[in-house]
C-alpha cells in the first residue's frame, strides 16, 4: 500500500487500518537512525506510523527552533523505503490550540543533566510525546537510545501516568568514526567535526574503565585534550532510570553521558555501561 500523508487529525483518523500500530516520533531531518527506529517498529507492528513535527515546546527561547532542519520532501522518501504505512505531518495549530492550559510536568527528573542546561525542555517533550500517544493511539512506541534521558522520561510518563502503549528503546547509531548520527550533525563544519569526535572517543575511553571514579576521569582527560575546540557542558555517570549520579560503590547499569558544543552546534552522547561491585567486568552496550 502506498504511503498516507496524514496532515492533520482528520487525516490521521482516516488512516487508521486496525490491527498493532507502532508509532516512531521524530522532528524530521531523518537519517540512519531513523531507519533503525521504522525498522523496529515494522518487526513489532501491522501499522507504522512515523510522527514528523518540529515541536515548538520544547525549544528554549535561544535555541534552534527556528533553524532546525527541515527537509519533509527527503523525509517522505526515507519513509516509503523503509515501508513506512503513515506519516504523521501536523502544523503546530492542529498540536496546540491557542487556548491551551495544560501539560505535562517532567517533574524534578527534567530539571537535572540535560534538564539543568535546557529548562522546560523536557515538558515540552513529554507534553508533546503524550499527545502523539493521544492521536495515534499506538500500541508500540520507538525511540532511540542517544536521548537517554528523554527515553528514561518517556518510560518515567508511561509508567506514571498508566499510558497504555509499550515504549521500545533502540541503540544508538554511528559513523564509522564513532559520531553518533543526528539531525543536528548537518550544522558541523569539518573542524567542528574533528573536535565533536571526542565525545565518543571520551566515552569509549570511560567504558574502558570500571570504577566509576576512574570512568569519569578517563572520559574527562579525553574531553580535556579537545579544549577550546569542544566547549564540554556536562560528563556525568548517572543511573538509567533516574539519571541521578552513580556512588563508587555502585553496580548495575549506569549511562555515561555527555554534551558539548563543537562550533555553534550542541551535541548529547551516551553509552551504557554494566558495573560490578567486584570492578572485575564491565561491559558497553551503545
Ligand atoms: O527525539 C525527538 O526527535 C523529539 O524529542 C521527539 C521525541 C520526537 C518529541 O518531539
Amino acid at each position: 500500500m502506498d504511503l498516507i500523508v496524514a496532515r492533520n487529525r482528520e487525516d490521521l483518523v482516516k488512516a487508521r487500518a486496525g490491527g498493532e500500530v507502532a508509532l516512531v516520533p521524530t522532528m524530521g531531518a531523518l537519517h540512519e537512525g531513523h531507519r533503525s527506529l521504522m525498522r523496529l517498529a515494522r518487526a513489532r507492528a501491522d501499522q507504522v506510523v512515523v510522527s514528523i513535527f518540529v515541536n515548538p515546546l520544547q525549544f528554549g527561547p535561544n535555541e534552534d527552533f527556528s533553524r532546525y532542519p527541515r527537509t519533509f520532501d527527503a523525509d517522505l522518501e526515507i519513509c516509503r523505503a523503509e515501508g513506512v504505512d503513515v506519516v504523521f505531518h501536523p502544523a503546530a495549530e492542529d498540536i496546540y490550540r491557542p487556548e491551551r492550559q495544560v501539560s505535562v510536568s517532567s517533574g524534578e527528573m527534567g530539571t537535572i543533566v540535560e534538564g539543568a542546561s535546557r529548562p522546560g525542555h523536557f515538558d515540552g517533550v513529554l507534553t508533546v510525546v503524550l499527545k502523539l500517544f493521544n492521536l495515534v493511539q499506538p500500541h508500540v512506541a520507538v525511540f532511540g537510545q542517544k536521548d537517554a534521558q528523554q527515553l528514561a522520561l518517556i518510560r518515567r510518563m508511561v509508567a506514571d501516568l498508566d499510558v497504555p502503549v509499550e515504549i521500545v528503546g533502540a541503540p544508538t547509531v554511528r559513523e564509522p568514526d564513532g559520531l553518533a548520527l543526528s539531525s543536528r550533525n548537518r550544522y558541523l563544519s569539518a573542524s567542528d567535526r574533528q573536535g565533536a569526535l571526542a565525545l565518543s572517543r571520551a566515552l569509549r575511553a570511560g567504558a574502558a574503565e570500571a570504577a566509576p571514579s576512574r570512568i569519569r576521569a578517563a572520559a574527562q582527560a579525553v574531553l580535556d585534550a579537545a579544549q577550546p575546540e569542544l566547549a564540554v557542558d556536562y560528563l556525568v555517570l548517572v543511573d538509567p532510570a533516574t539519571f541521578t549520579e552513580v556512588s563508587e560503590s555502585y553496580a548495575g547499569p549506569a549511562i555515561l553521558a555527555v554534551a558539548a558544543k563543537a562550533g555553534n552546534t550542541r551535541l548529547i552522547d551516551n553509552v551504557t555501561l554494566t558495573l560490578n561491585r567486584a570492578r572485575g567486568g564491565l561491559s558497553s552496550e551503545s
